[in-house]
């Protein structure tokens, strides 16, 4: 007989893990910048050995990151997810420029940082979206974006992004702040599923906390970088 297929999905554990199931594939994510400091681009380093289900470390002291390894008892860890559930185009803002709209909500920030390219800001490059180059170059500062906050769309309200495939990228960011590790980058519209049984919006990419202490749980808000968070593999 064969076995039923499961569905990919993180499931969050009270004060706990997040559980990863369905086979997700998972690779270090370095964030690699110029001799400015800037981000310029993403650098795919190994593939972690693949696996039907396992555990990630949400609370940020496993000493065999980026798993679990059950410290989080020890330590007492409390993992209340406070994120809004609200749909992100309720919440956004918008710039709406003459060939290109850009949303962005700030709270869902993992300062990656590519929202600042060589040639402007992404709203910058939004307003100037009748210059071909600002346009692609501001789609493209967008969708480097790995938490979802901001999102590329034409003007007849067509989001402009790659389906991607389910995938797992663990995010290590060495030119900020002296060098830190980032959060868990969950790309291709895995359902996340809190610890009270309700699910999160569906999106193409997030990205999720792993040093245990934003105040957006289970979504990064950029605490790793103030606190220069250093996951212990
Ligand atoms: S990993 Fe970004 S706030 Fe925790």
């Amino acid at each position: 007989m064969f076995k039923d297929k499961i569905v990919p999905k993180i499931k969050i554990v009270k004060d706990g893990p997040y559980l990863v199931l369905g086979n997700i594939p998972m690779t270090k994510q370095t964030i690699i910048a110029n001799e400015e400091g800037r981000s310029v681009k993403w650098e795919q380093g190994e593939a972690y050995p693949k696996q039907e289900e396992y555990a990630l470390c949400r609370c940020g002291h496993s000493k065999d990151s980026p798993y679990c390894d059950g410290t989080e008892h020890k330590i007492d860890f409390e993992g209340t997810e406070t994120a809004n559930k609200e749909k992100y185009i309720k919440r956004a803002g918008a710039t709406v420029g003459p060939e290109l709209i850009i949303t962005d909500l700030p709270e869902l920030c993992a300062y990656a940082r590519f929202c600042h390219r060589e040639d402007g800001s992404v709203w910058e490059l939004a307003e100037d979206s009748g210059n071909p180059k600002s346009r692609a170059s501001a789609i493209q500062g967008a969708w480097d974006c790995p938490a979802g906050r901001l999102l590329a769309w034409d003007r007849t309200g067509q989001p402009i992004e790659e389906k991607l495939e389910p995938s797992i990228g663990i995010i290590e960011d060495p030119s900020y702040n002296g060098g830190v590790s980032g959060p868990i980058w969950l790309k291709g519209g895995v359902v996340i599923e809190s610890s009270d049984g309700s699910e999160y919006e569906v999106r193409n990419q997030v990205t999720l906390c792993r040093c245990g202490e934003s105040e957006n749980k289970p979504f990064c808000d950029n605490t790793h970088g103030s606190i220069r968070f250093k996951a212990k593999p």
